[in-house]
């Protein structure tokens, strides 16, 4: 029988052997619930949903149908890496839908922060509702609870069932193996399912995606600006040693431009706002002390390999007073 509560005398998984002990509990009960029946998962790629597509691999094999949604707003290489290892790797049933059109058609001309989230979330519960329907006899859907998500829903300060959201007739029985375990304890459990370490011990990365660094209204262009920048600065920052170091690090294009040259020519182009903070609960955070040297060899790359950019601005700004995205 599967824990539907975190036991008060459970010792907190900090090994692979703990890891391993909760991967054979809960794949033996993941056969008993499941049985012969099939399960849904959207995958996103991030920690929580990629624990539960490995253990759910490793217990059901094919009867687990795995939805990639790629809104378009996804940081460079994430769609490819999900291909990657849960298809190629993994062999798992994999349905991939590259949804960008259809999301940034309906994010054209939106300026509102809210609005924007409110589009982004609908239009996905719409792409994976759709996808849904195509498939014959799911009885489950798998979710990528866990433990704190729980503990903040019933202190009522956020909601965190996804099902929520999916349309009154789609009613499925939820499969949530992960949610009686803190993060650190599902980044753990997944190192020791097989997943690369660079999927369990990313940086958060908000749901609406690259959407909220591309304030007011998204164009390509700029979205693309913001991609190729923040793929550069993870690079930079995986090579000088500060991955898994600094808590969240992003790049934000805002939507104006200034004057700048190159070639001897006078340019109009956007600037690239560096983010780097730490934190424990971001709540509050506190800005990442780059290196000068570091700063420029980014500045360099930024101003040369972005197409359409022609500054970088570091943002120094602790949590409060900014938030940590900008939107
Ligand atoms: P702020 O900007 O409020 O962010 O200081 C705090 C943390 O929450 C993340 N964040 C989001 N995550 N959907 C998410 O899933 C969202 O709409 C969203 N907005 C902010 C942010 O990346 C940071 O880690």
């Amino acid at each position: 029988m599967v824990n539907d509560r975190r036991p008060d005398d459970m010792v907190r998984i900090t090994n692979k052997e703990l890891a391993q002990a909760f991967i054979d509990e809960q794949i033996a009960a993941l056969r008993e619930q499941i049985g012969n029946k099939k399960v849904l998962l959207a995958l996103s790629g991030g920690v929580d949903s990629s624990v539960v597509a490995a253990m759910l691999i490793k217990a059901v094999g094919q009867q687990l149908v795995c939805v990639h949604v790629n809104h378009g707003l996804l940081r460079k290489g994430e769609p490819e890496q999900v291909i990657e290892v849960f298809r190629n790797q993994m062999k798992a049933n994999l349905v991939y839908v590259d949804a960008t059109d259809r999301f940034l058609d309906k994010l054209a001309g939106v300026t509102d922060p809210e609005t924007k989230r409110k589009i982004i979330g609908g239009e996905f519960i719409e792409v994976f509702a759709e996808e849904a329907r195509k498939l014959d006899g799911i009885e489950f859907l798998a979710q990528g609870t866990i433990w704190p998500d729980i503990l903040e829903s019933e202190k009522g300060i956020k909601a965190h069932h996804n099902a929520g959201g999916l349309p009154e007739d789609m009613k499925f029985e939820l499969v949530e193996p992960v949610k009686i375990l803190f993060k650190d304890e599902v980044r753990i459990v997944g190192e020791c399912l097989g997943l690369p370490a660079n999927m369990v011990y990313r940086q958060p990365f908000p749901g609406p995606g690259l959407g909220v660094r591309c304030p007011g209204a998204i164009t390509r262009d700029r979205l693309e600006a913001v991609r190729e920048a923040d793929a550069i600065l993870r690079e930079e920052f995986a090579k000088h040693g500060l991955e898994g170091k600094v808590w969240q690090y992003f790049t934000v294009v805002p939507d104006f431009k200034s004057t700048g040259i190159r070639d001897g020519k006078r340019t109009f182009e956007w600037p690239v706002i560096i983010r780097a903070v730490n934190t424990q609960d971001a709540m509050t955070a506190e800005v990442e002390n780059i290196s000068f040297d570091l700063m420029q060899l980014l500045v360099k790359r930024i101003t040369s390999e972005v197409k359409g950019v022609n500054r970088v601005l570091y943002d120094f700004t602790p949590k409060p007073s900014a938030t940590i995205e900008y939107e």
